[in-house]
């Protein structure tokens, strides 16, 4: 069978290099994709961007189902357009996706249904959001309530900056129509993990445990970006903790969107906060997966993506099992200098060729492309074309050594302005080391 995979950054080159290994798939498409999806065996890239045209291609290349990586096109409401047009697609619809198109959505959602949160308040109003914060005090977090690529939430230190931040995104309207309304919200501690499980609208399964680090700088500092490096499994969720998480978070959500009429089919992302004394806090849900979670989670599972998708989509889930491979896999991410406000791009990569020719040969590590291309004077030469330019994703016998083999391989990848942390998968070692 043929599928499709909708999308051009990590995740989707993760996804479609997963699919590919299914012994029922002969191509995998993906639109628009990046050099590195032009790369690999079996697929193919695809210059269409547009809802319409990539259901007409989906109808004539006759694709058994197509799967979608980011947001923006759940949000545009492709799930809805691909079904009504008769084809399979994993992915929540449109009015599902509101978990993560609307962070007031989500907010009043899990007040609705009982689903631990940080206590918040949402405004429309300048003059109350500052009030708001004065009865709260700092440290606090403001977050445009809308979509902003990531660069919506701001974690204030101070009610200088919590104030200045209620102004940037009601008055200034930085995000635009994005922050028309913004959520006050308490500054929560604790340790970040990403939780991924697939829906079928019923039935849940979940995909192996991982983190990610968000901030740009090492230590954890810096502001947000999409991802700087991930790994799974994470050793901060415990069974207990798994077993919690299903049971506070996971089960209420697809239960209540249920109750509310809405059925939540494909892959949802729970952002989480464990707190020191073992509560479990939603910071946030994506309706898709993880990037860069996802390289180092699909490096790591052993089962057919395409069977376990299939099951998804026939409403199956429940009899489907997971196998993942025992060790742990770790990804760094190679970004370009400027990442996340403003990157550098064209410059040219070394050192990639060779490693992508190696990666074929052993089966402990992949470079999985996101902002890349081809020297259009050379289509052999690769060159950056993004913020986040790869991400270099080796499998350890532990943590440690995952996180020291994928060290070793970035050194082997050259460009101007390279970025990339160089402390990804620190917490976890820190906590397995821990008295
Ligand atoms: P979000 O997009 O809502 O997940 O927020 C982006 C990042 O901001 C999260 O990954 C956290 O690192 C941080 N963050 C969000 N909400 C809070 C909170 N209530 N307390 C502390 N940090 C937060
Ligand atoms: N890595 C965070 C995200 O995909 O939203």
């Amino acid at each position: 069978m043929k599928l499709l995979i909708i999308g051009s950054g990590g995740r989707e080159h993760a996804l479609a290099w997963k699919l590919i290994q299914s012994p029922r798939v002969e191509k995998v498409f993906v639109a628009p994709g990046n050099a590195g999806t032009a790369h690999e065996h079996g697929l193919e890239n695809i210059a269409i961007t547009a809802i319409p045209a990539l259901i007409d291609f989906a109808q004539s290349q006759k694709v058994a189902f197509t799967v979608v990586g980011p947001e923006l096109p759940l949000a545009d409401g492709i799930v809805d357009a691909f079904l009504d047009a008769g084809l399979k697609i994993f992915g929540p619809s449109r009015q599902a996706a509101q978990l993560e198109i609307s962070k007031s959505f989500a907010k009043n959602f899990m007040q609705r249904h009982n689903i631990p949160t940080a206590a918040y308040s949402t405004f429309t109003n300048a003059q109350a959001a500052h009030e708001y914060i004065e009865q709260q005090g700092a440290p606090i977090v403001i977050k445009a309530a809308g979509l902003a690529a990531g660069k919506g939430v701001i974690v204030a230190p101070s009610l200088e900056k919590a104030h200045s931040a209620v102004d940037q995104i009601l008055i200034t309207k930085l995000f635009g129509e994005a922050g028309a309304e913004v959520i006050i919200e308490e500054f929560l501690q604790g340790t970040e993990v990403s939780f991924i499980v697939m829906c079928d609208g019923h039935h849940i399964l979940p995909l192996a445990t991982s983190q990610d680090h968000k901030r740009l700088f090492d230590g954890d500092t810096g502001p947000n970006t999409g991802g700087m490096g991930a790994y799974s499994p994470t050793p901060f969720i415990s069974p207990g903790l798994h077993a919690q998480i299903l049971r506070e978070v996971i089960y209420p959500v697809v239960q209540g969107m249920t109750q509310e009429g809405v059925s939540y089919t494909g892959f949802l992302y729970a952002g989480l906060m464990i707190t020191p004394n073992n509560q479990v806090k939603v910071l946030e849900f994506n309706c898709r997966m993880g990037d860069p979670e996802t390289q180092p989670i699909l490096m790591r599972l052993k089962s057919d993506l395409a069977s376990l998708i299939e099951h998804a989509l026939n409403g199956t889930l429940d009899q489907a099992e997971t196998d993942w491979d025992r060790r742990v896999a770790l990804g760094i991410v190679m970004a370009a200098g400027g990442y996340p406000e403003n990157p550098q791009k064209g410059d040219s990569i070394t050192g990639l060729s060779d490693l992508m020719t190696k990666q074929n040969t052993t089966n402990d590590f992949h470079i999985f492309h996101s902002g890349t291309a081809l020297n259009s004077h050379d289509q052999q030469q690769f060159i950056t074309a993004g913020g986040r330019v790869l991400c270099v994703t080796a499998l350890g016998d532990n943590l440690k050594l995952a996180q020291q083999r994928a060290y070793e391989l970035t050194k082997q990848i050259r460009y101007n302005n390279s970025y990339m942390r160089h402390d990804i998968g620190h917490n976890g070692i820190e906590f397995l080391h821990k008295p």
